[in-house]
């Protein structure tokens, strides 16, 4: 059996989670990595872990995120399952945890399906990726709290040890019985 890892990504820090997570575990586990957005149709028969990962933008996960979630909440509940939060808010360690994290702690709490293990990231800042609108935004949220504020730069605030230690943690959770 297998594990599926599921990314919602705008501008691709999730996707690079999601790989950088299967490279981790990929000696005890195969893995695949699918965009959340082309998951209509999922053999479960193959999978005995899942684990989901999703990106913050405006305050907001994707809608496909809760659509799949609530879609597939048995097929994931039976099965050893992960969640991870990526987001910029996370690059403060004080909000780098599912309770300290109000997006997580506020998708634990909606959710019909709770993951066995959980875990927060900090994401990217791509300025020159961006949108006009969207580069203005994110410049003023960066001025309110203390972040970068160069349009000119690129700053990768993952921390991979700590993913590489949730993907361990995840590869590592007991079987469940289905
Ligand atoms: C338009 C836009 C809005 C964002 N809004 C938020 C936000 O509300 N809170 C936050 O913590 N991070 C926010 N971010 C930061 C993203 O979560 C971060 O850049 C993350 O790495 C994006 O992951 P992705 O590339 O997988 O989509 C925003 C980023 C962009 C570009």
């Amino acid at each position: 059996m297998k594990a599926l890892i599921l990314f919602s990504s705008r501008e691709g820090q999730t996707r690079e989670i999601a790989s950088y997570i299967a490279n981790s575990i990929k000696e005890e586990k195969e893995c695949d990595v699918l965009n959340i957005l082309h998951a209509d149709t999922i053999d479960w028969t193959q999978y005995d872990r899942v684990l989901i990962g999703a990106s913050i933008h405006y305050g907001h996960f994707h809608p496909a995120v809760a659509k799949f979630v609530k879609r597939h909440a048995q097929q994931l509940q039976q099965r050893v399952s992960g969640f991870f939060c990526v987001n910029l808010t996370a690059r403060k360690a004080e909000k780098r945890t599912p309770q300290t994290n109000a997006y997580t702690r506020k998708f634990l709490l909606q959710s019909p399906w709770q993951p066995d293990c959980c875990a927060v990231f900090a994401g990217a800042l791509r300025y020159q990726q961006y949108r006009w609108f969207d580069r203005m935004m994110i410049q003023l949220i960066m001025r309110m709290t203390g972040g970068e504020t160069d349009t000119s730069k690129e700053v990768v605030y993952t921390d991979w040890p700590q993913v590489g230690r949730f993907a361990l943690e995840f590869a590592h959770l007991p079987a469940k019985s289905q």
